[in-house]
């Protein structure tokens, strides 16, 4: 007897997967050509070996396929052949850019060009805002080298874990506040991420986007790092940002900073609309004396940016103590509406509403960068 491996496909090409009610062979799940080798010695078996390739480990049918292979071979080959059957299971790619996040209606990028101006403040408070008046939030901090939203949400120890879904492996985002919220933070220390290439952060970064369960969001809010990044470029070429909020102080440098952020959304390769500015530290109140307004980083600087660059001014955050503290709490200001901070926080939600129905009205849908 001499067996050879289409011997060991015709054998295969007899049993029928229940899943497509099909044979093996015409279902493609022969993952190789089988393996076969020749005894050694005399009185030694003939030995082979097949992958069988399944949709997923959880296939109702896998162990009564497998069975059914052996089964097969034996009849075809010699009971006496030692038949190995290996199991692997297709998982299912990555969507493309342009497929990713189907149930995702509105991206918005919370930037500034300064560091420190209050954009994770913002990312926070708004997202947690836009959940109280009823729409579906996700919140992702792409901040890969100073990630803060685990601790804004007092959600430091928690490890996102993994689901199967549709043959994908995917990370389910951390609730909180109503937000949907991952961040590198949940996966590795700081300390670790700066030791990072720049390529290692961005492909973390796509994993998050990609390879989470966001499902269903009215609004996907990305809270960047300062500047104009490789994160950024990422983002701009993975997702079309629907627009993108700037945050500014009132301050000189910051105002210089704010504009070159307007200017990298709004370069002709980018075309990302600017939905407006927000004055964070706008002016100092102290809580004893809330009528009293201090304009220690100037008064009204993103006022005129807004008007020069002609974007809406969405809202302007006093400097507080209990904005800092709540942040560091893991508890932010919008979580109260009673307080004027809290109510600050809901008004610029509602404004930031506002002008995302409008632009989606007036204008189309962006294109990802560097995709026609
Ligand atoms: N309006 C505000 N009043 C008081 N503290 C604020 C305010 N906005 C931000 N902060 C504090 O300033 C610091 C920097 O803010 P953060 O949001 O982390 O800035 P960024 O993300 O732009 O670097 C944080 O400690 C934060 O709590
Ligand atoms: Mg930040």
């Amino acid at each position: 007897m001499t067996l050879y491996p289409q011997l060991i496909m015709d054998a295969l090409a007899t049993v029928t997967y229940a899943g497509t009610k099909k044979n093996l062979v015409e279902s493609g799940m022969v993952a190789d050509t089988p393996a076969v080798s020749a005894p050694q010695q005399e009185g030694q078996p003939w030995k082979v070996k097949v992958v069988l390739e399944f949709p997923r480990d959880t296939d109702p049918f896998l162990k009564s396929t497998v069975k059914a292979a052996e089964a097969a071979i034996k009849y075809h080959c010699g009971k006496d052949v030692e038949v190995t059957i290996e199991t692997e299971f297709k998982t299912a790619p990555r969507p493309e850019v342009g497929q990713m996040l189907p149930g995702v209606k509105n991206i918005i990028a919370v930037s500034s060009g300064k560091g420190g101006v209050g954009k994770s403040t913002v990312s926070a408070n708004l997202a947690i805002a836009l959940a109280r008046l009823g729409y579906k939030v996700g919140l992702l901090d792409t901040d890969i080298f100073g990630p803060s939203m685990p601790k804004m949400f007092n959600v430091e120890d928690e490890r996102p874990y993994a689901i199967k879904k549709d043959g994908r492996d995917l990370i389910v985002p951390v609730e909180k506040y109503g937000v949907k919220l991952l961040s590198i933070g949940f996966f590795v220390s700081p300390t670790t991420a700066t030791l990072w290439r720049g390529g290692m952060a961005t492909s973390a970064l796509k994993q998050l986007i990609a390879d989470a369960d966001w499902g269903e969001l009215d609004y996907f809010i990305l809270d960047t790092p300062p500047g104009t990044s490789d994160i950024h470029l990422t983002l701009l070429q993975t997702l079309p940002i629907t627009g993108a909020v700037i945050v500014s102080t009132p301050q000189q440098v910051a105002l210089a900073d704010a504009r070159k952020g307007i200017d990298m959304y709004r370069n002709d390769k980018v075309n990302v609309p600017i939905l407006g500015l927000i004055e964070n530290m706008a002016w100092f109140t102290p809580a004893e004396l809330p009528e009293n307004r201090y304009y220690i980083f100037g008064k009204e600087g993103c006022k005129q940016l807004a008007e020069e660059m002609q974007v809406p001014l969405l809202a302007q955050i006093p400097l507080v103590q209990s904005i800092c503290d709540n942040g560091d709490a893991g508890t932010p200001a919008a979580l109260n509406n009673d307080s004027a901070t809290g109510l600050a926080f809901i008004n610029l939600a509602q404004a930031v509403v506002t002008v995302v129905n409008r632009r989606n009205k007036e204008q189309p849908k962006t294109k990802i960068v560097g995709k026609d």
